[in-house]
């Protein structure tokens, strides 16, 4: 039995647990970074999943106190296959499905906020991603007015979309600026030749250039993404490619991720074939956040959302709190609602996980067909009442005290759970304040072991399944018993490859 004490405006955990463990990186309990920065929503598999319980917690999920609304639109087309993409598995090079696919997607997210009861609802914001959406050339148009005639679409709604510098026209650049698209966001990852080149994107920044004079500053918010962590990156050339980008004034919102290798057993293909550099040291890439963060810190820069960092210098304040920063990840609590459309995509809302099948031509089909082809055994209905509490170190809005308090008098966290909290505060990792909790410059670094840390273990079991998964289609793609394509990349589609191959073995 854990006791309690509440004490307004101070921390209310109990201390119990260990003194703090030190001797890791930087003095911390640990002594690797994340290798899941993802895929933390995943429960274990539901092999007795139905469609009609997937629909049943659709339509039950309850709009309770802070309910909140985001839409999420996934483009599956993409003419690159970049190893480290955890996107680039349920991709095709068939964009001449781009009408078709529109409309479909359009249609499944109308059905699902037709049946949920958070319809009507304030849409904070819609996020077009992928893939690369580009390739769905002017048919954005279609679905940016559909999801501005959604109930609840506002004039604050915030609209972003992704795009992929390589692919993109200036004709889709033109329908972004007519749409009135408040973020536009685009890949880099890294500027030096070399990475790029082992990462198989173009060596060149020729289209950074051109896309960027496109937009000519007529879209609020500009984003590049950047991702540590590769291999072949060090310190110096992730410090001067953030550098670089702080210093267009073109840009003024960078996304700096962390590398989810267990995501991308391409690229763990490539590690174990040793056709790559070996990744930076832990000590090397914990130093690649460190000096992110405080860069950022230095310059002003703000965070919102999980990674994306906004210089308020360059823009509108009311553009900078529109920005929402978590695309199509996940929730950020119970209460919320994401919506989302397309194959690969998954829906969260309270009580429900909803992830659509990967495979494009069935998906389209079935759709047509009235049906909605989810991939059953990953979806689930299990209520995660204490998503706030592991979620939050990921939030800009960090952990707000009256949040916690609720959530500790519904019982939702247990008494693993607050004693892992309590030591995270001793060990400096996260800091209690008079706003609630929230995460210290080091607590950053080690962001994603933080959120696992405070699952419960059924969560903790299922993201290190995923993980050591990632790894085994690794070697088996090195050894050559799974082709080292996009397909690769994906679960749905790469476990039913492995395990093919294993019994053509037996
Ligand atoms: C899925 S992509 C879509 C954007 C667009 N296709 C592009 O690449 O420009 C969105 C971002 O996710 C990030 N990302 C993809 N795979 C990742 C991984 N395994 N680990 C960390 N970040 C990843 C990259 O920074 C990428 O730009
Ligand atoms: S990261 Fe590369 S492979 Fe993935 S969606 Fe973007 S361009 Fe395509």
């Amino acid at each position: 039995m854990v006791r309690r004490t509440r004490v307004s405006g101070r921390s209310i955990l109990p201390q119990v647990g260990a003194e703090p463990a030190v001797g890791g990186l930087f003095d911390t309990r640990y002594s690797t970074l994340a290798s899941n920065t993802i895929d933390y929503w995943m429960l274990p598999d539901d092999p007795a999943m139905t469609e009609q319980r997937v629909w049943a917690s659709i339509e039950n999920a309850p709009v309770l106190e802070d309910a909140s609304l985001q839409i999420y639109v996934h483009v599956p087309f993409c003419a690159q296959r970049c190893r480290f993409c955890a996107f680039s598995g349920g991709n095709t090079l068939d964009f001449k499905q781009a009408e078709r696919y529109s409309r479909l997607v359009v249609l499944q997210i109308r059905e699902m906020i037709e049946r949920s009861q958070i319809k009507g609802h304030p849409i904070r914001s819609v996020n077009v991603g992928g893939g690369s959406p580009d390739l769905v050339g002017a048919h954005i148009g279609y679905i940016l007015e559909a999801m501005r005639g959604l109930p609840g679409c506002t004039d604050d709604t915030e609209f972003s979309v992704e795009f992929t510098l390589s692919t993109t026209s200036r004709e889709f650049i033109e329908e972004l600026v007519r749409y009135n698209v408040t973020k536009a966001s685009f890949g880099v990852q890294s500027l030096d030749r070399a990475v790029r080149g082992y990462m198989r994107q173009p060596r060149g920044l020729q289209h950074l250039e051109q896309v960027l004079g496109w937009i000519g500053g007529r879209i609020p918010a500009v984003n590049a993404d950047l991702i540590t962590g590769l291999p072949g990156q060090d310190l110096r050339t992730v410090q001067s490619d953030l550098q670089r980008l702080m210093d267009d004034p073109r840009i003024n919102c960078i996304s700096s991720y962390l590398l989810t290798p267990g995501a991308a057993p391409s690229l763990l293909a490539g590690l174990a074939g040793h056709d790559l550099p070996p990744l930076p040291s832990y000590p090397e890439q914990a130093m690649m956040r460190l000096h992110t963060y405080s860069t950022f810190l230095r310059n002003g820069w703000v965070r919102r959302g999980t990674n994306t960092y906004v210089n308020p210098q360059r823009l509108d304040p009311e553009i900078v709190q529109r920005i929402a920063g978590n695309e199509c990840i996940g929730t950020s609590n119970y209460e919320a609602f994401l919506i989302a459309a397309g194959p690969q995509a998954v829906s969260y809302l309270p009580g429900a996980r909803v992830e659509n099948s990967v495979n494009i031509d069935g998906w389209l089909t079935a759709m047509e067909a009235g049906e909605h082809p989810f991939h059953l055994p990953k979806c689930n209905d299990v209520p995660q009442k204490d998503t706030a509490l592991w979620v939050f170190p990921l939030r800009c809005e960090s952990l707000p005290q009256q949040r916690f308090d609720r959530m500790i008098a519904s019982e939702a966290i247990t008494a693993d759970q607050l004693a892992t909290l309590a030591a995270f505060e001793r060990e400096g990792l996260v800091i209690h304040n008079n706003k609630g909790y929230e995460l210290s410059i080091l607590g950053e670094v080690f962001m994603g072991h933080l959120v696992h840390d405070l699952k419960q273990a059924a969560g903790q079991r299922a993201v290190d399944d995923y993980i050591v998964e990632g790894h085994a289609l690794g070697r088996a793609i090195s050894a050559g018993a799974v082709a080292d394509s996009n397909e690769a990349n994906n679960r749905q589609i790469a476990l039913t490859l492995l395990n093919e191959e294993s019994s053509k073995d037996a």
